[in-house]
């Protein structure tokens, strides 16, 4: 939530670059963006409302001076969107600059006190009392980096910070506790970004920077210290595997059809992790006394779906809980002997790491699933699985979640051949099915693209949705439900289709939409059931079938089909790939941005 980046560099101006990074950030929220670069030892800044490309146009965000630079892409928290509340924010004699991720909780506290003592504010945010604060600390003598060590320790919550001077334009001092922020670095140049893909095209270069550390970029290098001690930290560089062009839409026109056709291949990569680093998951879980995996959104669609691939094929039925409420509802009764699943896509969800550190404290094992190098969930976890979507832009995750599935199904099959609850023949014979599915997936998307287009012309008008499956196919039908939600502000529900009839079969009439996840498994012969009663009820019947199903093609008014029968556990794979692009096309055709849904951003920081 909210995009930082900042850059300073020894030759040429750094705005183009501060708008084409936040372009690539914005992913991460676009209330309103905003730069300030400092040249003559002068603060210029441009924010404004609005999209970047709508305040670019307004404001020119690439005629700026100077070589070094912030700027910050917003998702409101505290004070609606405006011009006024956009960061970067200021001290009193506009010297020093700020832009912050995050919330600071004892903010009208600290406003209070500094306005008392005669300070100026301008917005309605918490972030600013940070220059007010660092304007009073530099007034008693300190040096920029003193001054933000004394700020962290007054202030109480989460953040990214990162700050400039007009007084010391040497440098750009950056500190982070509980949101994310790294930092790229090269010959001449220093950035630091809250993701990754920001600074992409200039460097692969990353190094970390940890929760309760301060660092100061120059053109010459970075100097990292703890806040705690100031004890200086020697952190080695690690080089990125992602490219720039992955970052970037490569004809598409959205980043969300990019990655829904990357899919095949972010599968084809997932499945060649390490057999050792599946392993060592697979024996933390058999070693493990309750196992419990937990997500939020997306990533616990990926969860649901996991626990029936683990009971199916190992003999082992993990618990489920959202990581928003999971403390509230296992109240304590965790211990060492336990284990925790974490799945999230960027590694820094703050109800995930909140519900980690929780299980931490209870001596809890934790096993990350995570796409993202280097981020938070990885520091906290006793073993992490890296999968391999490569960077995700879209905001609406649907590659992340293919590879969460992948991952998913390696460490199953794998617990699966520990435990012995499948013979040697079945698990081999699962593995292959696991092997053909990025060839699966690729048909599924050419042969459902088109048929997806023409169902959001037909529907484009329903005001709501309802989503139905059984077993595993729950997860796709929530899934389904979630993206269309997201992304084209349809009232979409999903539910057990055995439950539809306890209740929400009340809202069915006529011409109602009914999708039904109907693969050919266990479950199909009771959802022709659930199906019948619906279409009793003037339901119009949109399904997702094996192509040769041609009872239920009969009884559908329209079918999404998958070419082959697929093993039940990995059912989800294919099956949510038409509901992604009718979501995609929905949110077309009825004129929005399916790469930047309103009120979302890709990485959800606070609580
Ligand atoms: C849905 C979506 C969100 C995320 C959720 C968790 O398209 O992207 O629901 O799945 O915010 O995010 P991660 O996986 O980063 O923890």
């Amino acid at each position: 939530m909210c995009g930082i980046i900042a850059v300073i560099q020894e030759r040429g101006v750094v705005a183009p670059f501060l708008h084409q990074a936040l372009k690539r950030l914005e992913y991460r929220g676009y209330d309103s963006v905003g730069v300030t670069t400092i040249a003559n030892n002068t603060l210029y800044t441009k924010k404004d409302k609005g999209k970047i490309e709508e305040v670019h146009k307004r404001l020119n965000l690439d005629e700026m001076p100077g070589l070094i630079g912030i700027g910050h892409t917003r998702w409101a928290t505290h004070g609606a969107p405006s011009m006024l509340n956009a960061h970067p924010h200021f001290d009193c004699e506009d010297k020093i600059a700020v832009v912050h991720n995050g919330v600071i909780d004892n903010f009208i506290e600290l406003r209070k006190e500094l306005s008392e003592k005669g300070h100026k504010f301008n917005s309605e945010t918490d972030t600013e009392v940070i220059p007010h604060m660092i304007e009073d600390f530099v007034k008693d003598g300190l040096g920029l980096i003193e001054a933000i060590k004394e700020v962290t320790k007054r202030i109480e919550g989460t953040y990214a910070i990162v700050a400039m001077s007009t007084e010391e334009s040497d440098k750009i001092v950056c500190t982070r506790d509980g949101n994310p922020l790294v930092i790229g670095t090269k010959s001449g140049a220093s950035y630091v970004s809250s993701d990754i893909p920001a600074f992409l095209p200039m460097t692969n270069d990353m190094i970390l920077l940890l929760d309760g550390e301060i660092a100061s970029l120059t053109t010459e290098g970075i100097h990292i210290e703890k806040l705690s001690n100031g004890a200086i930290v020697d952190r080695e560089t690690i080089k990125i595997s992602w490219t720039a062009d992955q970052a970037k839409k490569s004809g598409y026109p959205h980043f969300m059809l990019k990655e829904i056709h990357e899919q095949p291949d972010a599968i084809k990569e997932t499945l060649r992790l390490r057999p050792e680093i599946v392993k060592e998951a697979a024996s933390i879980i058999k070693e493990s006394e309750n196992v419990y995996m937990i997500a939020m959104g997306t990533s616990g669609h990926a969860a649901q779906a996991g626990r029936h691939m683990f009971a199916s094929l190992a003999g082992i039925l993990p618990s489920f809980e959202l990581a928003s409420d999971f403390p509230d509802t296992v109240y304590g009764s965790l211990s060492e002997k336990d284990c925790i699943i974490a799945i999230t896509q960027s590694g820094e969800t703050t109800d995930t790491i909140t519900a980690v550190k929780y299980a931490k404290q209870h001596g809890s094992k934790i096993i990350a699933i995570t796409n993202v190098v280097g981020s938070s969930i990885t520091r906290l976890a006793n073993h992490t699985i890296i999968t391999q979507a490569g960077p995700e832009i879209g905001v609406a995750a649907t590659k992340t979640f293919m590879v969460q599935l992948t991952s998913l199904a390696l460490i199953a099959l794998e617990l699966g051949e520990m435990t012995g609850f499948r013979n040697s023949k079945e698990i081999v014979k699962k593995r292959n099915s696991l092997e053909k599915l990025p060839e699966l997936v690729s048909e599924v998307i050419s042969r459902n693209e088109e048929k997806a287009r023409r169902l959001a012309s037909i529907l484009h008008e329903k005001p709501s949705l309802l989503f139905l499956g059984r077993g595993i196919s729950i997860a796709t039908a929530e899934e389904g439900a979630l993206k269309l939600k997201e992304i084209s502000y349809n009232h979409a529900e999903a539910y057990s289709a055995g439950e539809s009839k306890h209740g929400p079969i009340a809202l069915v009439q006529n011409d109602y939409p009914v999708i039904f996840i109907a693969p050919s498994d266990d479950t199909r012969n009771r959802i022709v059931g659930n199906i019948m009663e619906m279409k009793a009820r003037g339901a119009k019947i949109i399904s997702v079938i094996q192509k040769d199903d041609d009872e239920i093609r009969d009884l559908s008014d329209y079918v999404f089909t998958i070419p082959e029968i697929v093993e039940s556990e990995y059912s989800v794979m294919p099956y949510i790939v038409p509901l992604q692009l009718f979501s995609y096309y929905m949110a077309l055709r009825k004129g929005y941005d399916p790469d930047k849904p309103r009120n979302l951003a890709k990485s959800v920081t606070v609580l």
